[in-house]
């Protein structure tokens, strides 16, 4: 029997991924941790405590004590975020890792799960249809943070038979949690502004092209990853995902098309730079081949649902 710790479920991954697990392992077998309080739903329907993953022996207590086998570790200070806080984000974003990778090699919770994110990559990287292999040099501390993880959780993999799986999530846009300090952000801020304003100004400029990805979506492949046969996977560091690219010019036109009055100004601000520095679309077909990545949404199913979910929620 499967238990389950996820760390960082009052987040924008966590909030919805524990609901998700809960339906499939049980309740009772998915454990919801934070630092922050988690959303109510999360509460009510199984077992929440506040775990700080930076203190490391009660991070292994936890696991012991609940005898877990799969941990998702969603803790990180985002990209936009890490900029002004550079030491402190490296510190953090690693210390997290770490912990949970020894925490794995000391526990039975052999099996887990760490995003990693298209900001692995860098200016240097060819920037459309980007390879799975190819050049990496991240110029955030986001990116310098996640592509050091990807090669730790390969290294426990190798050395000490670490379960390590991870994806590189691109921006995700979901209705529930709202992400925070991201420089995808914007593409979900459009959606309550188009609602709540009907207009957005944007911080990136009309033309910036990013993968993104719908959140069911992104939640039924890390589940299904996580479920994979070891076998089928080649890799070991963190898999290309590419969800779909679009510029914050094509999401209101989207918009547009459902509210005709919606405005939106552009006034780039430091996220544009770090935008610059990423793919603008990915290449996943080794996930695709290895362990049957998917995706259901596009432009129009992912513009439609997210306005209408948001209109729901509002009035
Ligand atoms: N969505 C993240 C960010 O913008 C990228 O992984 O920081």
């Amino acid at each position: 029997m499967e238990r389950i710790l996820v760390i960082g479920c009052s987040g924008q991954i966590g909030s919805e991924l524990v609901l998700e697990l809960r339906k499939t392992y049980g309740n009772d077998n998915v454990f919801a941790t934070d630092i922050k309080d988690p959303p109510e739903e999360i509460r009510e329907t199984g077992p929440f405590q506040i775990l700080d993953v930076l203190d490391y022996k009660n991070l292994l207590h936890f696991l012991v004590r609940h005898n877990i086998t799969q941990v998702y570790n969603l803790a990180a200070v985002l990209s936009g975020n890490a900029e002004k806080i550079p030491l402190q984000a490296w510190d953090i974003n690693m210390r997290a890792l770490m912990n949970t990778l020894q925490a794995a090699q000391q526990s039975s919770a052999k099996k887990l799960f760490w995003p990693s994110s298209i900001a692995v990559f860098g200016p240097t990287t060819p920037r459309h249809n980007t390879p799975q292999l190819t050049v990496m040099e991240p110029n955030t501390v986001y990116g310098i943070s996640k592509l050091a993880g990807e090669r730790w959780g390969e290294y426990f993999f190798n050395k000490y038979g670490v379960d390590f799986r991870s994806v590189r999530y691109p921006g995700l846009i979901s209705y529930k949690t709202e992400p925070g300090g991201g420089t995808t952000d914007y593409a979900v801020e459009i959606f309550f502004e188009a609602i709540k304003n009907n207009s957005y100004e944007c911080f990136l400029s009309e033309n910036t092209a990013l993968p993104m990805m719908f959140m069911d979506d992104a939640i039924k492949n890390t589940i299904k990853l996580m479920d994979a046969d070891p076998d089928t996977l080649s890799l070991r560091s963190s898999y290309n995902m590419a969800g779909m690219s679009f510029t914050p010019k094509q999401i209101a036109d989207e918009i547009r098309k459902h509210h005709p009055d919606f405005s939106i100004t552009y006034k780039p601000d430091f996220r544009q730079a770090i935008a610059d520095s990423w793919p603008a679309s990915i290449d996943d077909s080794v996930a695709r081949k290895d362990w049957g990545l998917f995706d259901e949404f596009d432009i129009e199913k992912l513009s439609s649902t997210m306005l209408f979910k948001i209109e729901e929620r509002i009035t």
